[in-house]
């Protein structure tokens, strides 16, 4: 029988190939998401960034949410996209054309919509990383906290009001992208009421000379519709409400929801810990209270899994997709999250036979669905691994989540930190040596457990004896690479 057991060795050349990847994606004050694919810093991606480098330096990972804070809109909303110097990224400035909205930021160039409110989930890991350091690590977390406490909470005011004005408890997206998830199944009946009109300006794509096939992004016709959604919030001025009036695509999404509610909590116990504004503390606490009986009320009993909802059709959308398992970050009550840990581990996700790795797939190998090469229509991301391993940690259930975490550190071994993986295979997809996925690896390295940090060489006896699924073993892992002999770029 095939094993792949990883030595000390290959951990620590993890934790240095990671510090490698982050520090040649570093820009000074931010960190591009990727080298190539995305030469920009991203709104989600930043939080998973700032988390990692915290491993390592908390004034850095202050640095990177400090950075993000100068994209805000004076609405509250942190925008998915901030833009430096020019690159061959497509939708540019031009294509977004934010000038139009009167809420945009003076002297930063934004795009128009937002992206998954990780953020404060990723401060309070920063805290945690000062605190156990002390000293003037301590005291820069703990100002910056007080510092930023509002800006957070306009942040999560604006989705709880702009983006929820019915009290659905469900945050409203009016782009797939702005879940995190572009081109998920969650999204395909939703899109299928968009249709590009003739007054759609043309577009050449510049995503496909980044990868190796077409078949691991979206496809042409979902690009046109994306684009075509960003035309309609040009002509809503980015102003929600008008958008709202005429916008193609409004759904309640249940993984933004849960994320908004659990960020919220920390929000209020970071501003209860450091004496922060009572009245904002209350506020926070109670756009948690919203969105969790928002994702709560969402699921459903036969499947298990919370749903999102179309808000131009008023129907919940039912598919196996990792945003199911939205109440294990939320929280919910004893019950359901036992039931959705049992499901997440279980043979429909984690623990499906054909997978290379028992990491959590964006969408269920037994789903009709499930398609293992194409960004999170099956493939595994790294982040989603963590999200959900960071969950169940919170909610108690530790056995499970480092089953995740060792899953998941096994699965990056390669030391290529790609975007996503196929799931059967195990094979690198998307974008190398992306940002985030060298992130969490240093996360998951450092194992955060409350009272305890673990040296990265205690990790290796804990590591998973790892059976490949019908294919040959790997031959050991990579070597740390120097600029000499990286991968080469793909035509
Ligand atoms: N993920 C999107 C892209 O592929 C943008 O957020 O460009």
């Amino acid at each position: 029988m095939s094993v792949v057991q990883p030595t000390p060795n290959d951990i620590a050349l993890m934790a240095g190939r990671a510090g490698y990847v982050l520090k040649g994606n570093d820009r000074g004050r931010f960190t591009v998401a990727s080298p190539t694919l995305y030469p920009h810093m991203w709104s989600w991606d930043a939080g998973f960034v700032a988390l990692g480098i915290a491993t390592v330096s908390v004034p850095r990972a202050l640095d990177e949410l400090r950075t993000l804070l100068t994209g805000q809109w004076s609405t509250g909303m942190i925008p998915h996209i901030l833009f430096h110097s020019p690159s061959d990224y497509f939708p540019d400035p031009d294509r977004w054309r934010t000038q139009v909205a009167a809420a945009r930021p003076a002297g930063v160039l934004t795009s128009g919509i937002t992206q998954p409110p990780i953020h404060v989930v990723a401060l309070s890991r920063i805290l945690h990383d000062a605190r156990r350091k002390g000293g003037a690590d301590l005291e820069l977390a703990e100002a910056f906290v007080v510092e930023t406490f509002p800006r957070w909470l306009a942040w999560h005011r604006y989705l709880a009001t702009a983006r929820d004005p019915y009290s659905h408890g469900l945050v409203e997206i009016h782009h797939g992208w702005e879940s995190g998830m572009d081109d998920s199944p969650r999204w395909d009946a939703p899109y299928s009421h968009v249709h590009p009109g003739p007054e759609m300006p043309p577009f050449v794509r510049r995503d496909l000379a980044h990868v190796a096939d077409p078949s691991q992004r979206p496809s042409d016709a979902e690009y046109a519709r994306y684009l075509w959604l960003v035309e309609q919030k040009v002509r809503a001025r980015y102003d929600d409400a008008a958008y709202r009036a005429t916008g193609d695509f409004v759904v309640g999404d249940v993984l933004v929801s849960a994320l908004l509610a659990a960020a919220s909590d920390l929000l209020a116990d970071l501003g209860s810990e450091l004496g922060v504004d009572p009245a904002g503390i209350e506020e926070s606490r109670a756009i948690a209270r919203r969105f969790r009986t928002g994702v709560l009320r969402s699921v459903n009993p036969d499947t298990g899994l919370a749903r999102d909802l179309d808000l131009r059709t008023g129907g919940y959308l039912d598919v196996d997709s990792a945003a199911g398992f939205a109440p294990l970050i939320c929280g919910g009550d004893d019950a359901l999250i036992k039931a959705q840990r049992d499901l997440l581990l279980g043979p429909r996700w984690c623990g499906h036979s054909r997978l290379r790795w028992p990491v959590v797939p964006s969408v269920s190998p037994a789903s009709p669905h499930f398609r293992e090469r194409t960004y999170w229509r099956g493939p595994q991301w790294p982040v989603l691994n963590w999200l959900m391993a960071w969950a169940l940690n919170r909610s108690g259930e530790q056995e499970a989540a480092n089953s995740l975490r060792l899953a998941g550190l096994a699965q990056l071994v390669d030391c290529d930190f790609a975007e996503y993986y196929e799931p059967i295979t195990g094979e690198q997809l998307g974008s190398k040596d992306q940002s985030w996925t060298a992130a969490i690896a240093l996360d998951f390295l450092a194992a955060r457990r409350p009272g305890r940090r673990r040296h990265v060489r205690l990790l290796t006896s804990e590591l998973p004896r790892v059976t490949p699924a019908g294919r040959p073993p790997t031959q050991g892992f990579a070597a740390p690479r120097g600029p000499q002999n990286r991968p080469q770029p793909r035509s």
